[in-house]
């Protein structure tokens, strides 16, 4: 019952970022946010393993990588996927979805006041994305560097962006910036029953400790 408690807390905590005003109004304002992405945000704090970042570089640690809709519409799903399997990360869920507007928007809700939101939102909700969980040792400070600058022109070669990608407008693919945007970001797209926990037969190939 307290973890549930947490995960409401950490929802509604979502909603006062994007809205002001008095008390009664942030909570009736809460109360909706929460009702429209319900479907979207589940109890995830309950289960042994679900989050399991103990610190960072946690063996355990969980990042949020999706393909955007100028990945999906290239085709470039599967070589994106190849990347973070052959690194030695473990896919732990996966997903595609068009995304509706609320989820975007809870998601980019740091950037709202940007000039390039209402685009952003609008080309992110334009197609299909495949959305994915990866767990693995250091794996959001590693991914980010997988998948390069959020400027193609500036990512280096050999990144996603820096290989697949020209502009900053159509950058192929998001990747969680910390370990507390990836836990806000695994809860907001999936709920627990949709992460599976695994073991790799090949884990005392990747680390040993
Ligand atoms: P941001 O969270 O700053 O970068 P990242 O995806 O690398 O974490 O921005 C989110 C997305 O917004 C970014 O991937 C592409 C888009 N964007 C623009 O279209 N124009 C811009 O000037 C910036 C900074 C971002």
């Amino acid at each position: 019952m307290v973890l549930f408690q947490r995960c409401l807390t950490r929802t509604f905590s979502l909603g006062q970022r994007k809205l002001s005003g008095s008390p009664q109004q942030e909570k009736v304002a809460n109360m909706q946010a929460w009702a429209s992405i319900r479907p979207h945000y589940q109890s995830c704090w309950v289960g042994a393993r679900s989050y399991g970042t103990e610190g960072a570089g946690g063996l355990s640690e969980r990042t949020l990588i999706a393909v955007k809709p100028d990945g999906v519409q290239r085709r470039l799903v599967g070589q994106i996927i190849q990347r973070f399997e052959k690194r030695g990360f473990k896919l732990v869920g996966l997903k595609m979805l068009k995304a509706p507007e609320e989820l975007l928007s809870q998601h980019y809700h740091d950037l709202s006041k940007k000039p390039f939101y209402p685009s952003l939102l609008r080309y992110m909700g334009s197609g299909p994305l495949v959305v994915m969980v990866w767990e693995g040792y250091n794996v959001v400070s590693t991914s980010r560097k997988m998948v390069g600058d959020t400027n193609p022109a500036e990512a280096p070669p050999g990144s996603i962006r820096g290989d697949f990608s020209i502009h900053i407008s159509r950058n192929v693919v998001h990747a969680s910036d910390s370990l507390d945007g990836a836990q806000r970001e695994i809860q907001l797209w999936f709920n627990c029953k949709e992460l599976t926990d695994w073991d790799c037969h090949d884990q005392s190939s990747t680390f040993h400790l």
